[in-house]
């Protein structure tokens, strides 16, 4: 671990000013939670920590680090798994927990507007007083902030049905990196006039932008749920079957998940659950419907079809379909307990999916003999969460032969938890020069300074004066 920076004195007392003296954190014990992600595979020193409270105050904050020249990295739940909300080299962190408004929802055009300190669970339950639901839902809803997930234009478990984040996105207030404000919160439906910068800022891993409040599309709330979890002999199969159902469901199928043998072990194993079948199968494919009403049986007779089913369980209330999805949604804490993994997020075109589920254990173990693949993800999208544990944090090798494999069939080497630190050195595998060049031209224009959340997406972080070193994986 680096030392810690200190601040220049002035910009201390800007910031001090700007939030308030208790709102800037420098003592390093208080520092420490912000410093390590969720996985604890990045960590890094802050040079402090600052959280305002308002849009007016992240502006001062922007407008006072752009001006001493030294960089910030946005931090809302700290539930990134990309290392994209821990500093690496002595940043200011910016806190965004504190701007936690959450207005009247608006029933005619069923939208809310947010703070990016909101957390999912709270918007989602704002939503459903309303009537209605926010319907980007993901395991750590209850961590997860608003401004974090229009970061990474997070995805989640019902993106088949509701697009992810940025399809919820009506618009953002925003400060850009010289501490100006864009605010497009007007909730228009149509609004073509120029630019849409809520989509660019969406997914820029707080590289272009701080994200401070959120326009927000609601959906209709569908109370009635039934799910209903598969026994399939292999990853065909489980296609084989998402392919029948998804017309015989159109319009109420929320969600297809999938998961194997190796991961059900690992949560029985640290959950304390049995196993749902009395025998393990090649996949496990998990399946919820949610509609205005009752949609069980419209599930049972679409499964009806499906031969190649080899067993199944099946809820309706709440508490057995949260026991089904307690096997899928166990999985990330499942695998923390058992070390720190390299997390790879990847899609897939669906059709060559099986055969890189079949060969991508082979290509870790072959790269990493000790390491230990475990896949699983949201099927419905082609994304797969390649976690590997075995490997010191450092030690990419694995990590280069799954994302090349990846692209080599036409994917993607992030679905839905963005690039981050992780996987900057891999950008260029299914990214053009021509892509890249246009990127950091946009990233040029909005942060000349290169202030906002240097290192992120591109690599390559630039050294902060005062600054010892930069530590990647600790
Ligand atoms: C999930 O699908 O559960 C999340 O993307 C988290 C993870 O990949 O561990
Ligand atoms: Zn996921």
């Amino acid at each position: 671990m680096t030392a810690r920076p200190a601040l220049p004195p002035r910009l201390l007392r800007d910031l001090r000013a700007a939030a308030g003296d208790e709102h800037v954190i420098d003592d390093p014990e208080l520092l420490a939670s912000y410093e390590v992600d969720w996985t604890r595979r990045f960590t890094g020193r802050a040079a402090a920590v600052v959280r305002p409270g308002s849009t007016d105050e992240v502006a001062e904050v922007l407008s006072a680090c752009n001006h001493a020249g030294v960089p910030l990295v946005p931090q809302g739940g700290n539930t990134g798994l990309v290392g994209g909300s821990v500093p690496r080299n002595g940043e200011v962190v910016l806190s965004l927990a504190r701007l936690a408004g959450l207005e009247a929802v608006d029933p005619v055009a069923a939208q809310v507007t947010a703070g990016a300190g909101v957390t999912i669970t709270q918007l989602q339950e704002h939503a459903a007083a309303a009537g209605l639901q926010y319907p980007v839902d993901l395991a750590s809803r209850d961590s997860a902030t608003v401004g974090g997930t229009i970061a990474t234009n997070a995805g989640g478990i019902r993106v088949l049905r509701y697009g992810a984040t940025r399809a919820r996105l009506s618009g953002v207030e925003a400060v850009l990196a010289d501490g100006s404000t864009v605010s497009r919160m007007s909730g228009l439906t149509k609004d073509n006039t120029g630019y849409e910068l809520p989509q660019l800022f969406a997914g820029s891993e707080g590289t272009l932008a701080v994200v401070t409040r959120a326009r927000l599309q609601l959906a209709p709330a569908t109370p009635a749920r039934a799910t209903a979890l598969l026994a399939m002999d292999d990853t065909d199969a489980a296609l084989a079957v998402l392919q029948r159902v998804r017309p015989l469901l159109a319009g109420i199928l929320d969600a297809a998940e999938a998961f194997f043998h190796e991961g059900v072990e690992l949560v029985c194993r640290h959950t304390g659950i049995q196993p749902p079948f009395a025998e393990s199968p090649g996949c496990y494919l998990l399946i919820e419907c949610a509609a205005q009403s009752d949609p069980s049986t419209t599930l049972a007779e679409a499964l009806a079809q499906c031969p190649e089913v080899r067993d199944s369980a099946f809820a309706v209330d709440a508490p057995s379909r949260r026991a089904l999805w307690r096997y899928r949604e166990a999985h990330t804490e499942s695998i923390n307990a058992e070390g720190i993994p390299h997390k790879l997020d990847v899609t897939l075109p669906l059709p060559a999916l099986p055969e890189f589920e079949a060969t991508v254990r082979d290509r870790v173990r072959a790269a990493v003999p000790a390491a230990r693949p475990i896949l699983f993800g949201h099927l419905g999208d082609g994304n797969l969460h390649v976690n590997i544990l075995g490997p010191e944090p450092g030690d990419d090798r694995a990590t280069d032969a799954v994302l090349r494999l990846v692209a080599s069939k036409g994917g993607s080497i992030s679905a839905e938890h963005g690039i981050g630190i992780a996987k900057a050195p891999w950008l260029h595998l299914t990214r053009s020069a021509a892509d890249i060049a246009a990127m950091q031209a946009l990233k040029r224009a909005l942060d000349p300074a290169g202030i906002l959340n240097p290192g992120v997406i591109f690599g390559a972080s630039r050294e902060m004066p005062g600054a010892t070193g930069h530590n990647k994986t600790a």
